[in-house]
């Protein structure tokens, strides 16, 4: 009995998200009118009442996060609403409720607003919010979380402190960071280094010399002078460096009057 009940005021708020997505159809109350998108991410909802692993991804779907529907499933473990039209900011009671989650991804919306530090406390193994509109500075103090994908958003400020040791993989291409990289000492266990397409300033960082990248991306950033050469800097091609503001060395054309 008392097992029952748990369950059932966790499909409350979840029979509460039907009523979002059915909202989100185009001014109409009949789901039956509902474009087969709609209609389909309804579907989806109905099969996963109950379900800790809640994917609606590709529908119409819009408006705020819904949150304050989504509070009572507190057994919630996957949370994917991706690829739709959720606006407005990221809610921060969006970890403190669901103590289970694990994955959340709200890639590919129209959310606004910073961060809230208190998300990037949870235990997320993977917590993907790129592709929307996101601004100010990401936060700084990490729970367990294993990856952060923040690309394509217009985040500001320094993230050079996402790679020293012990933090997560973070993706931040895309962005309009500003930081100087001279100094930034990337651990040596990195393989994936994509900061293309931000404000980034001053030298390519010497420390990048002992790490075996298998991806090298600085492109469109406003770094200049000579760029590292030696041991895994070998492995980098012209490609890596393209648009910036006067980058020269190998494997760009050498550096006049002693390298800047
Ligand atoms: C580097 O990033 C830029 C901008 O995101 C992209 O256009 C380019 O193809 C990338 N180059 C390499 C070598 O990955």
């Amino acid at each position: 009995m008392a097992n029952a009940t748990v369950v059932a005021s966790s499909w409350i708020p979840l029979l509460c998200l039907v009523v979002v997505v059915l909202s989100a159809c185009t001014a109409v109350s009949s789901a039956v009118e509902c474009n087969g998108d709609d209609r389909a991410a309804l579907l989806r909802v109905k099969a996963q009442l109950g379900d800790p692993d809640l994917d609606i991804t590709g529908t119409s779907i819009s408006g705020p996060v819904p949150a304050s529907y989504l509070a009572g499933a507190t057994n919630l473990r996957t949370l994917v609403i991706a690829d739709s039209r959720l606006a407005g900011p990221i809610p921060p009671s969006l970890a403190g409720d669901h103590p289970n989650l694990r994955y959340l991804d709200l890639s590919g919306n129209f959310l606004t607003g910073a961060i809230p530090p208190g998300l990037v406390h949870g235990s997320f193994r993977f917590l993907i919010l790129s592709h929307n509109q996101l601004t100010g500075e990401i936060p700084r103090c990490y729970g367990d979380v294993d990856t952060v994908d923040l690309s394509h958003n217009r985040l500001t400020g320094d993230a050079s402190f996402l790679f020293a040791a012990g933090r997560p993989i973070g993706k931040v291409e895309w962005n309009e960071l500003a930081f100087d990289m001279t100094g930034v000492r990337f651990p040596h266990h990195l393989r994936y280094l994509d900061l293309s397409h931000n404000r980034i300033t001053g030298k390519v960082a010497k420390s990048l010399m002992d790490v075996r990248l298998e991806h090298l991306n600085v492109s469109d950033n406003e770094l200049c002078g000579e760029i590292p050469a030696g041991r895994f800097m070998a492995a980098h091609g012209a490609d890596c460096y393209a648009r910036n503001r006067c980058l020269c060395g190998a494997p760009l054309p050498p550096c006049c009057d002693g390298g800047l």
